[in-house]
């Protein structure tokens, strides 16, 4: 991996993607068989989390210590960073305690400025605008069940949110279709579409609808993610109203493929985007998705943090 941080999958080159998920499965290899490889004896990573996390912090905190390291979780009652003091002053003192930063907040901005300062690797555990390490994780998951992502159909159902741009970029990047369903109002943007096209050598893999059953058709995966996002809450009611009918329950299964995989990057909010039935049952891979942000994480560590 070429890039000192993780900020955006726009970032990271097809052969970048594909190395992550080289030591990912190597690391995850030997996980299983018991062993965790120490390779950042000694180095810590510093935690800015601004916004609610189990899976993202509980994955960077255990894989710090898995490799040998460790982790100092700070809230934002902690640094209070931009308010107590500067995003470049954090960036520079932080820099000179720990070896490695993850940030999740809202405004990207936050995370370019405290990447543009910090002199040790920054990784994007979250903003507003984009999930790089949840899209990692999924596109590994799903070359992981499928043994491939070529000839892949994903369908997204629901909003054009973080998860959803990042999925995005991911696909342009890998040279994958990917279906998006959501309500009028609530898609990807013209020009996000065009810049996810431009990934993709001018290539149009992101496919815009307002029928999750016109998305969903014959796909091999279905994906979805809350209707309302962190930060969102105040339009609650008027989302409710407007993603009602973008839920992935068994009558949208069966528009899919016999044999499709669910995923979610969870937290789910069941009866929602997604119903209890699905996400209990046989299609369901959300749990082993949730597993792999352990496996993708440690190897964004030993790929940045090792250098
Ligand atoms: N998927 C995900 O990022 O989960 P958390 O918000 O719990 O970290
Ligand atoms: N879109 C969700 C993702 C949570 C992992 C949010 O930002 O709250």
């Amino acid at each position: 991996m070429k890039c000192k941080d993780l900020i955006s999958i726009a970032d990271l080159s097809q052969s970048d993607i594909e190395e992550i998920f080289n030591v990912t499965r190597e690391l995850k290899e030997w996980h299983n068989k018991g062993y965790d490889e120490k390779c950042l004896n000694g180095k810590i990573l510093g935690m800015i989390f601004e916004k609610s996390s189990m899976r993202t912090r509980v994955s960077f905190e255990v894989s710090m210590v898995q490799l040998g390291g460790n982790a100092i979780y700070l809230t934002q009652n902690d640094i209070n960073l931009g308010k107590r003091e500067a995003v470049k002053d954090g960036a520079r003192v932080l820099s000179r305690y720990v070896n490695g930063i993850a940030i999740r907040t809202f405004g990207q901005d936050t995370i370019q400025e405290l990447a543009r300062y910090a002199t040790v690797p920054v990784i994007n555990a979250l903003s507003d605008y984009l999930h790089p390490c949840q899209a990692l994780t999924d596109l590994y998951t799903i070359k992981e069940k499928f043994g491939t992502y070529t000839n892949i159909k994903i369908a997204f159902i629901g909003d054009g949110n973080n998860v959803a741009r990042s999925l995005a970029q991911i696909c342009a990047k890998l040279g994958i279709h990917l279906h998006i369903a959501s309500p009028k109002g609530y898609e990807l943007t013209p020009d996000f579409v065009s810049k996810t096209k431009q990934m993709a050598d001018g290539n149009d893999l992101i496919h815009l609808y307002q029928d999750p059953k016109e998305a969903a058709e014959k796909a091999n995966v279905l994906y979805t993610d809350t209707w309302v996002s962190m930060g969102q809450e105040a339009e609650e009611e008027v989302r409710r109203q407007a993603f009602k009918d973008f839920q992935i329950n068994s009558d949208l299964l069966k528009t899919a493929k016999d044999d499709v995989k669910v995923m979610h990057c969870l937290p789910a909010h069941r009866g929602e985007e997604i119903t209890d039935e699905v996400i209990d049952g046989p299609h369901s891979i959300v749990y082993d998705q949730a597993e792999n942000k352990l496996h993708v994480e440690k190897a964004l560590l030993k790929l940045l943090l090792r250098k």
